[in-house]
Protein backbone atom coordinates (compact mmCIF):
# COMPACT_ATOMS: atom_id res chain seq x y z
CA UNK A 1 0.00 0.00 0.00
CA UNK A 2 2.42 2.46 0.86
CA UNK A 3 4.13 1.78 -2.44
CA UNK A 4 1.04 1.94 -4.14
CA UNK A 5 0.38 5.34 -2.85
CA UNK A 6 3.95 6.90 -3.00
CA UNK A 7 3.95 6.00 -6.76
CA UNK A 8 0.86 7.61 -7.13
CA UNK A 9 1.70 10.80 -5.15
CA UNK A 10 4.94 11.15 -7.34
CA UNK A 11 3.47 10.66 -10.83
CA UNK A 12 3.79 7.10 -12.82
CA UNK A 13 7.04 7.89 -14.14
CA UNK A 14 8.66 8.50 -10.73
CA UNK A 15 7.90 4.57 -10.04
CA UNK A 16 8.28 3.71 -14.07
CA UNK A 17 11.73 5.07 -13.04
CA UNK A 18 13.29 3.11 -10.33
CA UNK A 19 16.26 1.51 -10.63
CA UNK A 20 15.48 -1.94 -12.11
CA UNK A 21 17.03 -5.17 -10.73
CA UNK A 22 18.36 -7.48 -13.54
CA UNK A 23 15.90 -10.04 -14.38
CA UNK A 24 17.72 -13.10 -14.94
CA UNK A 25 21.20 -11.81 -15.23
CA UNK A 26 23.85 -14.47 -15.50
CA UNK A 27 27.22 -14.51 -14.35
CA UNK A 28 29.18 -17.87 -14.07
CA UNK A 29 31.84 -19.37 -15.59
CA UNK A 30 31.75 -17.37 -19.07
CA UNK A 31 28.20 -18.08 -20.00
CA UNK A 32 26.88 -14.65 -21.64
CA UNK A 33 25.08 -12.01 -20.22
CA UNK A 34 21.11 -12.92 -20.19
CA UNK A 35 19.80 -9.23 -18.97
CA UNK A 36 16.52 -8.59 -20.02
CA UNK A 37 15.64 -5.54 -22.01
CA UNK A 38 14.09 -2.73 -19.75
CA UNK A 39 10.23 -2.59 -20.65
CA UNK A 40 8.95 0.66 -20.01
CA UNK A 41 5.59 0.90 -17.64
CA UNK A 42 6.72 -1.99 -15.63
CA UNK A 43 9.62 -2.35 -12.63
CA UNK A 44 11.74 -5.59 -13.17
CA UNK A 45 10.98 -8.71 -11.22
CA UNK A 46 13.99 -10.64 -9.20
CA UNK A 47 14.68 -13.96 -10.64
CA UNK A 48 15.12 -15.97 -7.87
CA UNK A 49 16.68 -18.84 -9.23
CA UNK A 50 20.60 -18.10 -10.43
CA UNK A 51 20.09 -20.68 -13.01
CA UNK A 52 20.54 -19.26 -16.79
CA UNK A 53 17.61 -21.69 -18.40
CA UNK A 54 15.09 -20.33 -15.24
CA UNK A 55 13.07 -17.45 -14.09
CA UNK A 56 12.04 -18.32 -11.02
CA UNK A 57 9.38 -14.63 -9.68
CA UNK A 58 7.18 -15.03 -6.54
CA UNK A 59 3.67 -13.65 -6.95
CA UNK A 60 1.27 -13.14 -4.08
CA UNK A 61 -2.07 -12.76 -4.51
CA UNK A 62 -3.67 -10.46 -1.42
CA UNK A 63 -5.92 -7.20 -0.64
CA UNK A 64 -4.31 -3.96 -1.37
CA UNK A 65 -5.92 -0.52 -1.97
CA UNK A 66 -5.38 1.87 -4.47
CA UNK A 67 -6.60 5.87 -5.39
CA UNK A 68 -8.08 5.24 -8.46
CA UNK A 69 -11.08 7.44 -8.80
CA UNK A 70 -10.67 10.45 -6.66
CA UNK A 71 -7.57 11.89 -4.06
CA UNK A 72 -9.20 10.20 -0.94
CA UNK A 73 -11.47 7.29 -2.31
CA UNK A 74 -9.42 4.28 -1.62
CA UNK A 75 -10.43 1.12 -3.84
CA UNK A 76 -10.15 -2.05 -2.26
CA UNK A 77 -8.42 -4.07 -5.03
CA UNK A 78 -7.26 -7.55 -4.94
CA UNK A 79 -3.08 -7.97 -6.24
CA UNK A 80 -0.19 -9.65 -7.46
CA UNK A 81 3.13 -8.10 -5.26
CA UNK A 82 0.70 -5.24 -4.28
CA UNK A 83 0.01 -4.12 -7.85
CA UNK A 84 -2.66 -3.80 -10.84
CA UNK A 85 -2.08 -4.83 -13.00
CA UNK A 86 0.14 -6.87 -11.56
CA UNK A 87 4.17 -7.63 -12.20
CA UNK A 88 5.38 -7.89 -15.96
CA UNK A 89 6.72 -11.17 -16.05
CA UNK A 90 9.38 -11.84 -18.85
CA UNK A 91 11.96 -14.43 -20.24
CA UNK A 92 14.11 -15.00 -23.41
CA UNK A 93 12.34 -17.92 -25.65
CA UNK A 94 13.86 -21.13 -24.32
CA UNK A 95 14.32 -20.69 -20.69
CA UNK A 96 11.89 -22.08 -18.27
CA UNK A 97 9.75 -19.93 -16.14
CA UNK A 98 8.90 -20.88 -12.51
CA UNK A 99 6.13 -18.86 -10.92
CA UNK A 100 5.60 -19.28 -6.95
CA UNK A 101 1.93 -18.50 -6.43
CA UNK A 102 1.02 -17.72 -2.63
CA UNK A 103 -2.69 -16.75 -2.06
CA UNK A 104 -3.03 -14.47 0.60
CA UNK A 105 -6.61 -13.62 -0.15
CA UNK A 106 -9.46 -13.32 1.59
CA UNK A 107 -10.45 -16.68 3.76
CA UNK A 108 -12.16 -19.44 1.59
CA UNK A 109 -10.73 -17.68 -1.61
CA UNK A 110 -9.21 -20.08 -3.98
CA UNK A 111 -7.69 -18.93 -7.07
CA UNK A 112 -5.10 -20.32 -10.02
CA UNK A 113 -3.64 -18.36 -12.55
CA UNK A 114 -4.11 -19.42 -16.53
CA UNK A 115 -1.13 -18.11 -19.08
CA UNK A 116 -3.64 -16.52 -21.18
CA UNK A 117 -2.36 -17.70 -25.10
CA UNK A 118 0.91 -19.59 -23.91
CA UNK A 119 0.55 -23.42 -25.30
CA UNK A 120 1.66 -25.06 -22.60
CA UNK A 121 1.00 -28.62 -20.72
CA UNK A 122 -2.97 -28.35 -19.46
CA UNK A 123 -1.77 -29.23 -16.37
CA UNK A 124 -0.03 -25.72 -16.36
CA UNK A 125 -2.87 -24.28 -17.92
CA UNK A 126 -4.67 -23.18 -14.41
CA UNK A 127 -7.63 -25.09 -15.09
CA UNK A 128 -9.59 -25.27 -11.93
CA UNK A 129 -11.17 -29.11 -12.86
CA UNK A 130 -7.43 -29.94 -14.01
CA UNK A 131 -5.36 -28.78 -10.64
CA UNK A 132 -6.89 -27.88 -7.79
CA UNK A 133 -7.23 -24.59 -6.96
CA UNK A 134 -5.20 -22.79 -4.46
CA UNK A 135 -6.64 -22.44 -0.92
CA UNK A 136 -6.22 -19.28 0.72
CA UNK A 137 -3.33 -19.78 2.64
CA UNK A 138 -1.98 -21.78 0.21
CA UNK A 139 0.87 -22.10 -2.31
CA UNK A 140 1.63 -23.41 -5.78
CA UNK A 141 4.32 -23.67 -7.77
CA UNK A 142 3.71 -23.56 -11.83
CA UNK A 143 6.59 -24.14 -14.65
CA UNK A 144 7.18 -24.39 -17.88
CA UNK A 145 8.74 -23.61 -20.62
CA UNK A 146 6.72 -21.43 -23.41
CA UNK A 147 6.72 -22.82 -26.83
CA UNK A 148 6.22 -19.34 -28.42
CA UNK A 149 7.84 -15.78 -28.17
CA UNK A 150 5.43 -12.43 -27.86
CA UNK A 151 2.90 -10.64 -25.98
CA UNK A 152 0.52 -12.85 -23.40
CA UNK A 153 -1.07 -12.22 -20.22
CA UNK A 154 -1.96 -14.15 -17.16
CA UNK A 155 -5.27 -13.96 -14.81
CA UNK A 156 -7.10 -16.28 -12.58
CA UNK A 157 -9.70 -19.38 -13.66
CA UNK A 158 -11.44 -19.06 -10.49
CA UNK A 159 -14.66 -16.81 -10.75
CA UNK A 160 -12.91 -14.97 -13.20
CA UNK A 161 -15.43 -12.40 -13.74
CA UNK A 162 -14.61 -11.19 -10.13
CA UNK A 163 -11.04 -12.32 -9.75
CA UNK A 164 -9.56 -10.53 -12.74
CA UNK A 165 -11.76 -7.30 -12.11
CA UNK A 166 -10.45 -6.77 -8.44
CA UNK A 167 -7.03 -6.83 -10.04
CA UNK A 168 -5.75 -10.13 -10.64
CA UNK A 169 -4.25 -9.66 -13.93
CA UNK A 170 -0.57 -8.92 -15.39
CA UNK A 171 1.81 -9.03 -18.59
CA UNK A 172 3.88 -11.76 -20.02
CA UNK A 173 6.48 -11.03 -22.64
CA UNK A 174 8.31 -14.12 -24.18
CA UNK A 175 11.47 -12.31 -25.69
CA UNK A 176 12.60 -13.10 -29.41
CA UNK A 177 16.47 -13.68 -29.42
CA UNK A 178 16.47 -12.23 -32.75
CA UNK A 179 14.49 -9.28 -32.28
CA UNK A 180 16.02 -6.08 -33.88
CA UNK A 181 16.55 -3.27 -31.05
CA UNK A 182 14.15 -0.74 -30.77
CA UNK A 183 14.84 3.06 -28.91
CA UNK A 184 12.11 1.72 -26.64
CA UNK A 185 9.57 -1.21 -25.26
CA UNK A 186 6.53 0.17 -23.77
CA UNK A 187 4.17 -2.45 -22.67
CA UNK A 188 0.25 -1.35 -22.01
CA UNK A 189 -2.19 -2.95 -19.64
CA UNK A 190 -5.56 -0.98 -20.72
CA UNK A 191 -8.31 -2.24 -18.26
CA UNK A 192 -12.18 -0.83 -17.17
CA UNK A 193 -13.30 -0.67 -13.80
CA UNK A 194 -16.46 -0.29 -12.45
CA UNK A 195 -16.56 2.15 -8.97
CA UNK A 196 -19.05 3.92 -7.38
CA UNK A 197 -18.82 7.51 -6.06
CA UNK A 198 -16.03 7.10 -2.59
CA UNK A 199 -13.62 4.58 -5.20
CA UNK A 200 -15.97 1.12 -3.76
CA UNK A 201 -16.13 -1.58 -6.29
CA UNK A 202 -19.73 -2.84 -7.18
CA UNK A 203 -20.34 -5.90 -5.59
CA UNK A 204 -20.21 -8.75 -7.84
CA UNK A 205 -23.88 -10.17 -8.12
CA UNK A 206 -24.51 -10.08 -11.50
CA UNK A 207 -26.95 -7.52 -12.08
CA UNK A 208 -29.32 -8.58 -14.79
CA UNK A 209 -27.51 -5.70 -17.24
CA UNK A 210 -23.78 -7.81 -16.31
CA UNK A 211 -25.84 -10.65 -17.17
CA UNK A 212 -26.34 -9.75 -20.62
CA UNK A 213 -23.97 -7.78 -21.37
CA UNK A 214 -21.07 -8.32 -19.29
CA UNK A 215 -19.15 -5.63 -16.51
CA UNK A 216 -17.88 -2.45 -18.32
CA UNK A 217 -16.21 -0.17 -15.97
CA UNK A 218 -16.63 4.03 -15.78
CA UNK A 219 -12.97 4.57 -15.37
CA UNK A 220 -10.48 3.92 -17.99
CA UNK A 221 -7.04 2.27 -16.74
CA UNK A 222 -3.54 1.96 -18.15
CA UNK A 223 -1.33 0.11 -16.63
CA UNK A 224 -2.61 0.70 -13.24
CA UNK A 225 -3.81 4.57 -13.72
CA UNK A 226 -6.88 5.78 -13.93
CA UNK A 227 -6.69 8.27 -17.55
CA UNK A 228 -10.28 9.10 -17.03
CA UNK A 229 -12.38 10.21 -14.15
CA UNK A 230 -11.47 13.08 -11.31
CA UNK A 231 -7.80 12.64 -11.08
CA UNK A 232 -7.23 10.61 -14.21
CA UNK A 233 -4.50 11.33 -16.56
CA UNK A 234 -2.37 9.55 -20.01
CA UNK A 235 0.52 8.15 -19.34
CA UNK A 236 3.71 9.99 -20.10
CA UNK A 237 7.34 9.97 -21.45
CA UNK A 238 9.25 11.06 -23.92
CA UNK A 239 9.75 9.88 -27.34
CA UNK A 240 12.68 10.51 -29.81
CA UNK A 241 12.02 11.47 -33.49
CA UNK A 242 14.12 9.65 -35.76
CA UNK A 243 13.65 6.01 -33.85
CA UNK A 244 11.11 3.35 -33.82
CA UNK A 245 9.30 1.67 -31.04
CA UNK A 246 7.64 -1.04 -29.97
CA UNK A 247 4.33 -0.40 -27.91
CA UNK A 248 2.35 -3.98 -26.91
CA UNK A 249 -1.28 -3.45 -25.94
CA UNK A 250 -3.20 -6.16 -24.29
CA UNK A 251 -6.72 -5.23 -22.96
CA UNK A 252 -7.62 -6.55 -19.97
CA UNK A 253 -11.26 -5.43 -19.40
CA UNK A 254 -14.16 -7.91 -18.42
CA UNK A 255 -16.02 -7.16 -21.28
CA UNK A 256 -15.77 -3.99 -23.30
CA UNK A 257 -14.11 -4.37 -26.64
CA UNK A 258 -11.89 -1.19 -27.41
CA UNK A 259 -10.09 0.28 -30.01
CA UNK A 260 -6.99 1.63 -30.84
CA UNK A 261 -5.46 4.29 -33.14
CA UNK A 262 -1.70 6.33 -32.22
CA UNK A 263 -1.49 9.93 -33.47
CA UNK A 264 1.70 11.74 -34.20
CA UNK A 265 3.39 8.91 -35.53
CA UNK A 266 3.48 6.52 -38.58
CA UNK A 267 2.57 3.24 -36.73
CA UNK A 268 1.78 -0.42 -37.94
CA UNK A 269 0.78 -4.06 -36.58
CA UNK A 270 3.42 -6.15 -36.28
CA UNK A 271 2.49 -8.90 -33.83
CA UNK A 272 -0.86 -10.07 -33.02
CA UNK A 273 -1.38 -12.65 -30.01
CA UNK A 274 1.75 -13.39 -29.32
CA UNK A 275 2.80 -13.61 -33.29
CA UNK A 276 5.06 -11.67 -35.39
CA UNK A 277 3.30 -11.12 -38.85
CA UNK A 278 5.04 -12.04 -41.70
CA UNK A 279 3.06 -9.43 -43.60
CA UNK A 280 2.77 -6.54 -40.73
CA UNK A 281 0.22 -3.88 -41.94
CA UNK A 282 -1.16 -0.49 -41.17
CA UNK A 283 -4.40 0.28 -40.04
CA UNK A 284 -6.40 3.49 -39.33
CA UNK A 285 -7.28 1.91 -35.76
CA UNK A 286 -7.36 -1.80 -34.24
CA UNK A 287 -10.24 -3.35 -32.75
CA UNK A 288 -8.70 -4.46 -29.51
CA UNK A 289 -11.18 -7.25 -28.22
CA UNK A 290 -10.69 -8.35 -24.45
CA UNK A 291 -7.54 -11.28 -23.80
CA UNK A 292 -6.07 -9.95 -27.19
CA UNK A 293 -2.46 -8.67 -27.74
CA UNK A 294 -1.15 -6.52 -30.75
CA UNK A 295 2.10 -5.02 -30.73
CA UNK A 296 2.66 -1.71 -33.01
CA UNK A 297 5.40 -0.40 -34.86
CA UNK A 298 5.83 3.63 -33.79
CA UNK A 299 8.06 5.75 -35.48
CA UNK A 300 6.82 9.37 -33.59
CA UNK A 301 6.57 12.08 -36.05
CA UNK A 302 7.50 15.47 -34.81
CA UNK A 303 6.52 17.56 -38.30
CA UNK A 304 2.74 15.98 -37.54
CA UNK A 305 2.09 17.21 -33.76
CA UNK A 306 3.91 17.14 -30.81
CA UNK A 307 3.23 13.89 -29.12
CA UNK A 308 2.92 10.60 -30.09
CA UNK A 309 0.11 9.62 -28.58
CA UNK A 310 -1.41 6.46 -27.77
CA UNK A 311 -5.17 6.73 -28.02
CA UNK A 312 -8.29 4.24 -26.97
CA UNK A 313 -11.56 4.52 -28.78
CA UNK A 314 -14.29 3.41 -27.52
CA UNK A 315 -17.81 3.24 -29.07
CA UNK A 316 -20.29 5.95 -28.55
CA UNK A 317 -23.30 4.14 -29.05
CA UNK A 318 -23.94 6.58 -32.12
CA UNK A 319 -21.89 5.36 -34.46
CA UNK A 320 -18.94 7.05 -33.55
CA UNK A 321 -16.31 6.89 -31.22
CA UNK A 322 -15.33 8.66 -27.89
CA UNK A 323 -11.13 9.09 -28.14
CA UNK A 324 -8.79 8.44 -24.82
CA UNK A 325 -5.48 9.52 -24.95
CA UNK A 326 -3.87 6.88 -22.84
CA UNK A 327 0.22 7.48 -23.05
CA UNK A 328 1.73 10.73 -24.53
CA UNK A 329 4.60 10.82 -25.77
CA UNK A 330 6.34 14.30 -26.11
CA UNK A 331 8.55 14.49 -28.84
CA UNK A 332 12.22 15.24 -28.73
CA UNK A 333 14.06 16.09 -31.24
CA UNK A 334 13.64 16.57 -35.06
CA UNK A 335 15.52 13.59 -36.97
CA UNK A 336 14.04 12.78 -39.59
CA UNK A 337 11.70 9.57 -39.78
CA UNK A 338 13.32 6.35 -39.51
CA UNK A 339 12.19 2.96 -41.63
CA UNK A 340 10.53 0.28 -40.63
CA UNK A 341 12.48 -2.58 -38.79
CA UNK A 342 12.64 -5.86 -40.46
CA UNK A 343 10.88 -8.32 -38.19
CA UNK A 344 11.76 -12.17 -37.47
CA UNK A 345 8.54 -13.46 -38.20
CA UNK A 346 8.05 -16.79 -39.72
CA UNK A 347 5.80 -18.50 -42.78
CA UNK A 348 2.38 -19.06 -41.28
CA UNK A 349 1.40 -22.57 -41.39
CA UNK A 350 -0.65 -23.45 -44.47
CA UNK A 351 -4.44 -23.98 -43.77
CA UNK A 352 -6.77 -25.07 -45.46
CA UNK A 353 -10.59 -25.60 -45.56
CA UNK A 354 -10.33 -28.97 -46.88
CA UNK A 355 -9.94 -30.74 -43.58
CA UNK A 356 -10.48 -34.19 -41.58
CA UNK A 357 -12.26 -33.12 -39.12
CA UNK A 358 -14.69 -30.01 -38.07
CA UNK A 359 -16.62 -28.80 -35.02
CA UNK A 360 -19.11 -26.12 -34.73
CA UNK A 361 -19.79 -24.36 -31.87
CA UNK A 362 -23.44 -22.51 -31.54
CA UNK A 363 -23.48 -19.51 -29.22
CA UNK A 364 -26.80 -18.47 -27.63
CA UNK A 365 -28.21 -17.64 -24.56
CA UNK A 366 -31.99 -18.60 -22.94
CA UNK A 367 -33.65 -18.20 -19.99
CA UNK A 368 -32.78 -20.30 -16.95
CA UNK A 369 -34.55 -20.94 -13.66
CA UNK A 370 -35.37 -17.80 -11.97
CA UNK A 371 -34.81 -15.71 -14.74
CA UNK A 372 -31.33 -15.66 -14.96
CA UNK A 373 -29.57 -15.44 -17.81
CA UNK A 374 -27.51 -19.01 -19.45
CA UNK A 375 -25.37 -18.14 -22.24
CA UNK A 376 -24.67 -21.19 -24.23
CA UNK A 377 -22.44 -23.11 -26.58
CA UNK A 378 -24.21 -25.59 -28.45
CA UNK A 379 -27.68 -25.11 -26.55
CA UNK A 380 -26.19 -25.97 -23.09
CA UNK A 381 -23.98 -24.49 -20.34
CA UNK A 382 -20.97 -25.42 -19.31
CA UNK A 383 -20.68 -28.22 -17.09
CA UNK A 384 -23.81 -29.95 -19.30
CA UNK A 385 -22.66 -31.10 -22.24
CA UNK A 386 -19.68 -33.37 -22.77
CA UNK A 387 -16.33 -32.67 -23.67
CA UNK A 388 -15.97 -32.45 -26.93
CA UNK A 389 -12.92 -34.91 -28.34
CA UNK A 390 -11.31 -34.12 -31.01
CA UNK A 391 -7.70 -36.06 -32.65
CA UNK A 392 -4.80 -34.33 -32.17
CA UNK A 393 -2.00 -33.12 -34.87
CA UNK A 394 -5.32 -32.79 -37.59
CA UNK A 395 -5.98 -30.60 -39.59
CA UNK A 396 -9.66 -29.03 -38.51
CA UNK A 397 -11.71 -26.23 -38.63
CA UNK A 398 -13.71 -25.05 -36.24
CA UNK A 399 -17.29 -22.66 -37.17
CA UNK A 400 -18.08 -20.64 -34.49
CA UNK A 401 -21.89 -19.01 -35.24
CA UNK A 402 -23.69 -16.89 -32.88
CA UNK A 403 -27.35 -16.59 -32.26
CA UNK A 404 -28.22 -13.71 -29.76
CA UNK A 405 -27.02 -10.80 -31.49
CA UNK A 406 -24.33 -10.27 -28.97
CA UNK A 407 -20.86 -10.31 -29.72
CA UNK A 408 -18.22 -12.49 -27.68
CA UNK A 409 -14.68 -12.76 -27.76
CA UNK A 410 -14.41 -16.32 -28.44
CA UNK A 411 -10.89 -17.76 -26.74
CA UNK A 412 -9.04 -21.18 -27.24
CA UNK A 413 -6.62 -22.48 -24.58
CA UNK A 414 -3.20 -24.38 -25.64
CA UNK A 415 -3.54 -23.66 -29.31
CA UNK A 416 -2.95 -21.41 -32.07
CA UNK A 417 -5.45 -20.54 -34.77
CA UNK A 418 -6.16 -18.75 -37.95
CA UNK A 419 -9.22 -17.21 -39.46
CA UNK A 420 -10.24 -18.53 -42.79
CA UNK A 421 -13.50 -16.93 -43.01
CA UNK A 422 -15.73 -14.18 -41.41
CA UNK A 423 -19.32 -14.02 -42.25
CA UNK A 424 -18.54 -15.97 -45.07
CA UNK A 425 -15.83 -13.37 -46.54
CA UNK A 426 -12.06 -13.82 -46.52
CA UNK A 427 -10.71 -12.34 -43.66
CA UNK A 428 -9.11 -8.84 -43.92
CA UNK A 429 -5.50 -8.20 -42.68
CA UNK A 430 -6.72 -7.31 -39.23
CA UNK A 431 -7.27 -11.01 -38.78
CA UNK A 432 -3.71 -12.20 -39.84
CA UNK A 433 -1.54 -14.31 -37.99
CA UNK A 434 -1.61 -16.99 -35.57
CA UNK A 435 -4.24 -16.36 -32.73
CA UNK A 436 -5.93 -17.17 -29.12
CA UNK A 437 -9.04 -14.87 -29.27
CA UNK A 438 -11.15 -13.75 -31.83
CA UNK A 439 -14.62 -11.66 -32.08
CA UNK A 440 -17.37 -13.23 -32.98
CA UNK A 441 -19.96 -10.00 -33.81
CA UNK A 442 -23.57 -10.54 -32.97
CA UNK A 443 -25.51 -12.83 -35.18
CA UNK A 444 -22.40 -13.32 -36.94
CA UNK A 445 -20.02 -16.55 -37.75
CA UNK A 446 -16.03 -17.35 -38.26
CA UNK A 447 -14.51 -20.65 -39.43
CA UNK A 448 -10.98 -20.67 -37.83
CA UNK A 449 -8.33 -23.43 -38.84
CA UNK A 450 -6.10 -25.18 -36.23
CA UNK A 451 -3.70 -28.29 -36.10
CA UNK A 452 -4.41 -28.96 -32.53
CA UNK A 453 -0.62 -29.67 -32.04
CA UNK A 454 -0.99 -29.11 -28.39
CA UNK A 455 -2.95 -32.25 -26.55
CA UNK A 456 -4.94 -31.85 -23.10
CA UNK A 457 -8.13 -31.34 -21.60
CA UNK A 458 -8.60 -27.36 -22.98
CA UNK A 459 -11.28 -24.77 -22.01
CA UNK A 460 -12.81 -22.95 -25.28
CA UNK A 461 -15.14 -19.87 -24.15
CA UNK A 462 -16.21 -16.57 -24.22
CA UNK A 463 -13.73 -14.24 -22.83
CA UNK A 464 -16.81 -11.58 -21.44
CA UNK A 465 -16.35 -13.08 -18.03
CA UNK A 466 -19.94 -12.81 -16.90
CA UNK A 467 -20.94 -14.76 -19.98
CA UNK A 468 -18.29 -17.52 -19.91
CA UNK A 469 -19.30 -17.53 -15.56
CA UNK A 470 -23.21 -18.07 -16.96
CA UNK A 471 -22.35 -21.12 -19.12
CA UNK A 472 -20.55 -19.86 -22.50
CA UNK A 473 -17.21 -22.33 -21.60
CA UNK A 474 -16.78 -25.74 -23.13
CA UNK A 475 -14.35 -28.28 -22.90
CA UNK A 476 -11.96 -29.37 -26.07
CA UNK A 477 -10.30 -32.84 -25.37
CA UNK A 478 -6.96 -33.21 -27.75
CA UNK A 479 -5.82 -36.57 -28.03
CU1 LIG B 1 -7.86 -15.42 -20.70
CU2 LIG B 1 -9.80 -19.01 -20.38
O1 LIG B 1 -8.83 -17.18 -20.44
CU1 LIG C 1 -19.91 -13.84 -24.72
Amino acid sequence: MTRTLACFALGFAACADTPDQPVASVDSGGLEELELPEIWGFDSLEDHDPDPDVVEVHLEAAVAEMLWAGEDDETEVWAYNGQVPGPLIQLWEGQTLRVVLDNELPDDTTTTIHWHGLRISDEMDGMPHIQDPVASGEQFVYEFTPPDTGTYWYHPHVRSYEQVERGLQGALIVHEADAPEVAADRMFVIDDVYLRNGGAMYPFNLSHMEQMHGRSGNLLMANGQAVTGDIGEPLSDEVQSGTVERWRVVNTANARTMYLDVTGASWRVIAVDGTLLPEPYEAERVVLPVGRRFDLEVIPDAAEDDTATLRVLLADGAGGFSEYPVFEGAVAGSEPAADWLSWPSEALPATTTDVDQDVTLRFNNQSGDNGDVEWTINGEVYGDHDPIEVDADTPSTIRIVERSGAEHPFHLHGQFFQVLEVDGEAPGPEHSGLMDTVLLEGDGNVLIYTDFDNPGRWMAHCHILAHAELGMMTEMVVD
